[in-house]
């Protein structure tokens, strides 16, 4: 049967995917940042996952204020990096994994979440910058793909313990497709930010580090964080934590299995606009 072996948490500020791109990762700005993905680019080729089930939030890229999904899985062979504006960014084609994801689909909606099925999406940033935190530079991404796109740009989004919800689905469904797979949960963007307003430029480090150590040590707790505290606490952009709940969720001491092992843990201020958290959380084998 496939396993979810662990979860990732990362931001996916777009400047550090513009630092990567443009060979600039060793410009002092820069290097505090890439220092805390050493160890977790280390940890990933110990731990090469077959399938990394990505939650992400598109930004008006492949979805515009046109159609905005709640939930959306990338059920394609492959998706593209999406043209943002400036060019798509010059990283691997995503390849995805149809059979897998089509099995989610059933499965998660049959357990009453409502997905959207995309079999056509380009994926932004939101997407590529945390591949390219965990895998650096490859000529193609070590593994497989499935993009999982929440709407956190466009009210109303959906609250932190629906997300949690949503991850314990997702294992239940991962847990019942019949194939040996290593499956890994990635759940991306945050921590706080603003982009936006009077408040712009807002960063909140002791919110943030709350967050990870609730995270961590008391998830379902942490679900029931209303979406007012995300806006007021951790800014606007802030509401993007939503979707680490959705990896939590996933984790094997949700369904009283044991605690996951904390393997590594970072925290960063600022990149762009951004505080930029990471946790890597392993299952017990
Ligand atoms: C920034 C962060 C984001 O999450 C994003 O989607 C765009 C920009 C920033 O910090 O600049
Ligand atoms: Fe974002």
């Amino acid at each position: 049967m496939a396993r979810i072996t662990a979860s990732v948490y990362t931001s996916h500020v777009p400047a550090i995917g513009a630092a990567i791109d443009h060979g600039k990762t060793g410009e002092p700005y820069w290097v505090p940042l890439f220092a805390g993905y050493d160890f977790s680019k280390q940890w990933l080729k110990q731990n090469k996952p077959d399938v990394v089930f990505l939650v992400y939030n598109d930004h008006a890229t492949a979805f515009s204020l046109e159609l905005i999904p709640t939930f959306a899985i990338g059920t394609a062979a492959q998706f593209q990096p999406a043209d943002e504006g400036y060019g798509a960014r010059p990283v691997p084609s995503v390849i995805g994994h149809p059979e897998l994801a089509s099995h989610i689909a059933q499965s998660v909606i049959q357990d009453d979440f409502d997905l959207t099925i995309v079999n056509k999406m380009d994926v932004d940033h939101g997407l590529t910058v945390p591949l390219s935190l965990m895998c650096g530079q490859p000529e193609a991404w070590p593994f497989r793909v499935i993009p999982f796109a929440v709407n956190v740009v466009q009210y109303p989004v959906p609250s932190g313990r629906r997300c949690f919800a949503l991850g314990q689905a997702i294992r239940r469904a991962v847990e019942s497709f019949d194939e040996d797979l290593n499956v890994q949960i990635w759940g991306t963007g945050g921590m706080s930010h603003q982009l936006q307003g009077p408040r712009a430029g807002l960063i909140n480090a002791a919110w943030d580090n709350r967050f990870l150590d609730r995270l961590i040590a008391d998830p379902a707790g942490l679900a029931q964080t209303p979406h007012i505290e995300y806006v007021r606490e951790a800014g606007s952009e802030g509401i993007e934590l939503v979707m680490w709940l959705i990896a939590r969720g996933a984790m094997a001491d949700v369904a009283g299995g044991a605690k996951p092992k904390v393997v590594h843990r970072f925290f960063h201020v600022p990149a762009s606009n951004t505080a930029v958290g990471h946790l890597i959380l392993e299952n017990p084998a």
